[in-house]
């Protein structure tokens, strides 16, 4: 795991852009996997603006979000299938046919998030997954007591979650309750983790992602058994990390071949 700490949230989005531009450069066609959230949005800010400026194309990119709301029309402002194209894929050069995400509205849920594994799996499965983390620990919407070895379900909000969110909607009775979301173990499939945390009310889960002990606890920690993780901090959200100075001084004395 690679622990980046950057002076603030714009540094951690260049150097994230940095990852995501740098692989679909090598690779036309990659995989990429969506966050929501508010964390990804200078990334997706940054990524937009390179495309803009000619300097990178997501043509033959496809795309896999991450999770959807139960429930809500797909075209439902805050839906997951309308957030992501508003503030990223309907700004770029992607097909819009190849930008996926979980059906919040399906029926046979669980044929629904068997069809979401097998699609993911016939693209090729995900190079690179970007993601935030909640304040409750979860990535996706993976809350506490996900089984570490999940696929893609139906899981139920805690009402921490349903109140961090409740800012994108009128009232907190209008976030749902449910959510579809790819499992622990779907996310871990990726290739690469690419995940950023900025402000203090992410220190405590950042602590437990980096050095807390692995558990369903916190489902971030997860994280620790994948071969490639990359974290980007700003430093309040890694004001609470026992060995900052040590990943500061790692990052400093990286060797100039070794990319993110
Ligand atoms: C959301 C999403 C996650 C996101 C997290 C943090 O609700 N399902 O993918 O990482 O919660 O959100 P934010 O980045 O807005 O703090």
């Amino acid at each position: 795991m690679e622990v980046i700490v950057q002076p603030d949230a714009a540094a951690c989005a260049k150097l994230g852009a940095d990852a995501i531009a740098g692989l679909v450069t090598r690779h036309p066609s990659a995989v990429l996997g969506l966050a929501t959230g508010s964390s990804p949005l200078g990334i997706y800010d940054e990524l937009i603006a390179r495309y803009k400026a000619g300097a990178v194309s997501f043509a033959e990119v496809t795309t896999f979000s991450l999770d959807e709301y139960v429930g809500l029309p797909r075209e439902h402002y805050e839906s997951y299938h309308s957030v992501i194209r508003r503030v990223f894929t309907d700004q770029i050069d992607i097909d819009p046919a190849r930008v996926h995400g979980p059906d919040g509205e399906a029926t046979e849920i669980a044929a629904e998030c068997a069809r979401y594994e097998t699609a993911i799996r016939s693209a090729g499965g995900v190079d690179l997954q970007i993601l935030g983390i909640g304040t409750t620990g979860h990535i996706g919407f993976n809350e506490p007591g996900s089984s570490l070895a999940s696929r893609t379900r139906l899981k139920t909000l805690t009402p921490r979650t349903r109140e961090d969110n409740a800012r994108f909607f009128d009232s907190i009775d209008d976030v749902p309750m449910h959510v579809l979301t790819q499992g622990i173990g779907t996310i871990m499939d990726a290739r690469h983790l690419l995940l950023v945390a900025t402000g203090e009310a992410k220190a405590d889960a950042v602590r437990e992602l980096v050095e807390g002990a692995v558990s369903a606890r916190w489902p971030c920690t997860i994280m620790q058994h994948h071969p490639h993780v990359t974290v980007l901090l700003d430093e309040a959200a890694a004001a609470k990390l026992d060995l900052a100075e040590y990943y500061a001084y790692t990052y400093a004395k990286k060797p100039a071949w070794q990319t993110l």
